[in-house]
């Protein structure tokens, strides 16, 4: 796993959206797999600006890596948010999207369904954000490393990090999401995970400076070799070691 410490948000985004760009710029049949919440914003806004001028998406795919258990068009879904703050904002469409259906009845179908998309699409890059808690995707603490798409159960930290990012109150907010697991985020060619400030710096530090376990679920990108960490100054603020400066 490389680390790569910039100033801010804004430079985290910066970075971030440059993978995404050349890509895009450079592949005849791009797979982008995004993340939302308050992260990867930024990278949109970009992604968005770029589109009105001029960068063509026509051949790119678009996917998601999870889907909060609820109505289709509940504020906090992934499907909401990536319409919200992509798909709604430009007139040339990528060439394919795909969500995952978080209202579905069969867990298990939908779940088939889109493990055969994965196939068919090999991700040329997976965008990830941190929990606060060190998820990735919804992979909470103790989620085994060979876990496969599943449905997941958030803990309380992640509820709260949602009402927060949602201004939702507890009964409207989802306690369970449909996610990759280890296995799928792993098998993209780059996997991009993006940090920003200081309610990360203990999930940062167990993330680099605490063991490989399950009970940092980041921690399994550490042994990645296709793996990047883009960290803020806020977030990298607990770490001791300076061998990534
Ligand atoms: C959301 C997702 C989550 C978030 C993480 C960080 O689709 O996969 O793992 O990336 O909870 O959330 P923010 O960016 O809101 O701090």
């Amino acid at each position: 796993m490389k680390v790569l410490l910039v100033k801010d948000y804004d430079e985290m985004s910066e970075k971030g959206y440059e993978l995404i760009k050349e890509i895009i710029e450079t592949k005849e049949e791009p797979v982008i797999s995004m993340t939302t919440g308050g992260t990867p914003r930024g990278i949109f806004k970009l992604l968005v600006e770029d589109i009105h001028n001029g960068l063509d998406i026509s051949h790119t795919t678009i996917m998601n890596l999870d889907e909060y258990i609820g109505p289709r068009n509940a504020v906090y879904t992934v499907r909401t948010f990536m319409y919200k703050n992509l798909y709604d904002l430009i007139n040339v469409q990528p060439k394919n999207i795909f969500l995952i259906d978080g209202a579905t009845e069969d867990i298990k179908k939908e779940t088939n369904r889109y493990k055969e998309i994965l196939q068919q699409y090999g991700r040329d890059i997976q965008i990830l954000g941190l929990g606060t808690n060190g998820h990735i995707g919804a992979n909470e603490p103790g989620t085994p490393f060979d876990s496969t798409m599943f449905l997941a159960e958030h803990t309380e930290a992640t509820i709260q990090s949602t009402m927060k990012e949602y201004n939702i109150e507890r009964n409207d907010t989802p306690t369970q999401m449909l996610t990759l697991g280890f296995t799928e985020i792993l098998e993209a060619k780059k996997v991009v995970l993006l940090v920003s400030g200081k309610h990360k710096a203990k999930a940062v530090k167990d993330l680099l400076e605490g063991e490989i376990t399950p009970d940092c679920p980041a921690s399994v990108l550490r042994d990645c070799e296709n793996a990047i960490v883009i960290i803020d100054e806020e977030a990298a603020s607990l770490l001791e070691k300076t061998n990534y400066l």
